[in-house]
């Protein structure tokens, strides 16, 4: 008999404010750093994965389209890992689509795997609760751990010594979404994908960036200043400590010769710091790609989109804010 078992879910991309750069272990996927993220409303990922035996290999549809070979094969490792722990054999249809620009580069794979784990995970009618989906997500990319979860949200570091295959290493949620009224403006700096993704830059960084030692030294700081700023609901201490991070992680891939920036990132941040110069308090972050998140106020977003749309480049601006966590969507089918 043919039985599919099909379950859909949503995930909204996060924005580091405390960085993840570097891993403790490839293998693994174990961060080096500790971060501290904010989850955003304004974009989405939605995932339907139908484990099929009629199928004969796994299939990921990405906009509706097959997906290039990288992004497939880190699909089917995941679904790997969920057939070995439900025992079911049968191979896997995905369907995935953003509300925002793939090829944009813009944090596409932290809910693009968040809503992947709870799909596959509730399709394959496997009991795991959020802390167990979040490991998951963190073993395909560690950013997307962070995704299962609304609000602000941290992933630890992984152990100084790799662990059992089965020890977990999830995200946890530390503020939900209200506790820090905030505006994040992403400037779309261009319409193509990043040219080195972020697990190939980290191996890079770790290889060539006389830098990356005081990068590790710091990260944990910054990441402990974070969530004081952020316990204390101090917007402008947040937004400095957000800056940093980026600026630091940069210029640490920089050093390896990894520049992700385009001059347009420039141009947004010399804006951000002008405006700022101004008394309006905004900060900028930015992940591995050329994109400006803009961090302000929600009072101060109007005025904020203004001056960074005005940047020659910016080829719109997308205001988000703080949001909920990874979901299922409706009830899971078994049709004969
Ligand atoms: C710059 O989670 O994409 O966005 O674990 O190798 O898939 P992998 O990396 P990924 O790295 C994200 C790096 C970052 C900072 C962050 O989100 O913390």
């Amino acid at each position: 008999m043919n039985r599919s078992h099909r379950a859909t879910a949503s995930a909204h991309p996060n924005i580091a404010l405390a960085k993840y750069w570097g891993k403790r272990d490839f293998g693994h996927n174990l961060p080096a750093v500790p971060s501290l993220s904010v989850t955003l409303d304004g974009m989405c990922t939605t995932t339907t994965v139908t484990f099929d035996d009629a199928l004969e290999h796994d299939e990921f549809l990405l906009a509706g389209a097959p997906a290039a070979d990288g992004p497939t094969g880190r699909v089917v490792t995941m679904l790997d890992r969920v057939r070995a722990a439900s025992g079911l054999r049968a191979r896997a249809r995905v369907e995935s689509a953003n509300d925002f620009p793939t090829a944009a580069g813009l944090a596409s794979s932290a809910s693009g795997f968040a809503a992947l784990a709870v799909a596959a995970v509730r399709a394959a009618g496997l009991d795991w609760g959020a802390e167990r989906t979040s490991d998951l997500a963190r073993r395909s990319s560690a950013s997307a751990a962070r995704s299962l979860f609304g609000g602000f949200v941290e992933l630890d570091a992984g152990p100084e010594h790799v662990p059992d295959e089965g020890a977990l290493l999830s995200a946890r949620p530390v503020f939900p979404a209200e506790h820090l009224p905030l505006a994040v403006l992403v400037c779309v700096a261009t319409e193509g994908a990043k040219a080195i993704g972020s697990t190939d830059g980290m191996r890079a960084t770790a290889t060539r960036s006389p830098y990356h030692a005081a990068w590790l030294a710091d990260a944990p700081r910054v990441f402990r200043a974070m969530k004081t700023a952020l316990d204390a609901r101090d917007f402008p201490a947040v937004g400095e400590l957000a800056e940093h991070s980026a600026l630091a992680m940069h210029a640490n891939a920089i050093a390896a010769g990894l520049v992700y920036w385009t001059g347009v990132t420039i141009d947004v941040l010399a804006a951000v710091r002008a405006l700022r110069a101004r008394g309006v308090p905004v900060y900028a972050t930015i992940d591995a790609g050329p994109h400006v998140k803009v961090l302000s106020r929600p009072e101060d977003a109007a005025l904020a989109g203004t001056w960074m749309r005005a940047v020659p480049g910016v080829l719109r601006v997308i205001e988000c804010a703080p949001g909920g966590g990874a979901r299922v969507l409706g009830d899971v089918a078994e049709a004969p």
